[in-house]
């Protein structure tokens, strides 16, 4: 697990779009796991702006959402898919066909959809990059504490504490779902890398346990520590609780030092 603590939240946003960048110059048909929440949107507001001036394209990209409220039709502001075409999608090249994410029609039995998007993104060829959020419970996507580690894409019923974070977003209470399709977090560790970027004090909490606990469906952002390729991109106040600041700090000046050792060749 690679642990970066930056200065910021900008300096976050930054860090996860140049991680995005790095995947998309090496494989321009890139698969990428996309997630909602205000965490991402200085980093997806930089990939707009890298497309907008820099020559970036997301033409040949598909992207994966981590998932999506039951019960929201697709142009309800509130729903992801909203979100995902406000904050990224609408202002960028990629072509919306190969956009998606884990919606679950009028006419769709909420069943069905987990099975068909985990065959979707095997067609796809699997996720290169996922990114992710992280709740204060330490939930990803939408796996609450005590998701089996090895779920796969299904319905999840909120916490009451997840409700209580988003209802900031819905004007009428009675209007905000409780249930959602998510992918599951055995589907999440298929990624071949995944970056999780989490920023606030509110999250020390649920960070510290993630890169410093047992692995423990408790804490479900825990199960990174099992995967082979993972960055935890944090600002200072999300690594405020960690225990082992001196050894990330220390193992950041070795990274330093060995790249400048390269530059200097
Ligand atoms: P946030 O949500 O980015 O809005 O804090 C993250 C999450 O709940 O996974």
């Amino acid at each position: 697990m690679d642990v970066v603590i930056l200065k910021d939240g900008d300096a976050v946003a930054a860090a996860g779009a140049d991680l995005l960048q790095r995947v998309l110059r090496r494989k321009p048909n890139a698969v990428f796991g996309l997630a909602t929440g205000r965490t991402p949107l200085a980093m997806y507001q930089r990939l707009i702006a890298a497309c907008r001036d820099e020559g970036l394209s997301f033409r040949d990209v598909t992207t994966f959402n981590l998932d999506e409220y039951i019960g929201l039709s697709p142009d309800d502001p509130q729903s992801y898919r909203a979100y995902m075409k406000r904050e990224l999608f609408d202002e960028i090249d990629i072509d919306q066909s190969n956009t998606f994410l884990p919606e679950c029609g009028e006419k769709t039995d909420p069943l069905d959809v987990g099975p068909a998007y985990e065959a979707l993104i095997r067609s796809r060829g699997g996720i290169d990059l996922q990114v992710l959020g992280i709740g204060r419970n330490g939930h990803i996507g939408f796996n609450e504490p005590t998701s089996s580690l090895n779920s796969r894409t299904r319905i999840k019923t909120l916490t009451r504490e997840t409700i209580a974070a988003n209802r900031q977003y819905f004007n009428d209470p009675l209007a905000q779902p409780q249930l959602a399709v998510t992918m599951g977090i055995a589907t999440i560790m298929d990624a071949r890398q995944i970056v999780l970027l989490a920023t606030g004090k509110e999250k020390a909490e649920a960070v510290r346990p993630t890169i410093e606990g047992p692995v423990s469906a408790m804490c479900p952002a825990s199960i990174l520590q099992m995967h082979e390729t993972v960055s935890v991109l944090l600002d200072e106040a999300a690594a405020s609780a960690l225990t082992l600041r001196d050894y990330y700090d220390w193992i950041a000046q070795q990274k330093r030092r060995i790249s400048g050792k390269k530059e200097g060749r």
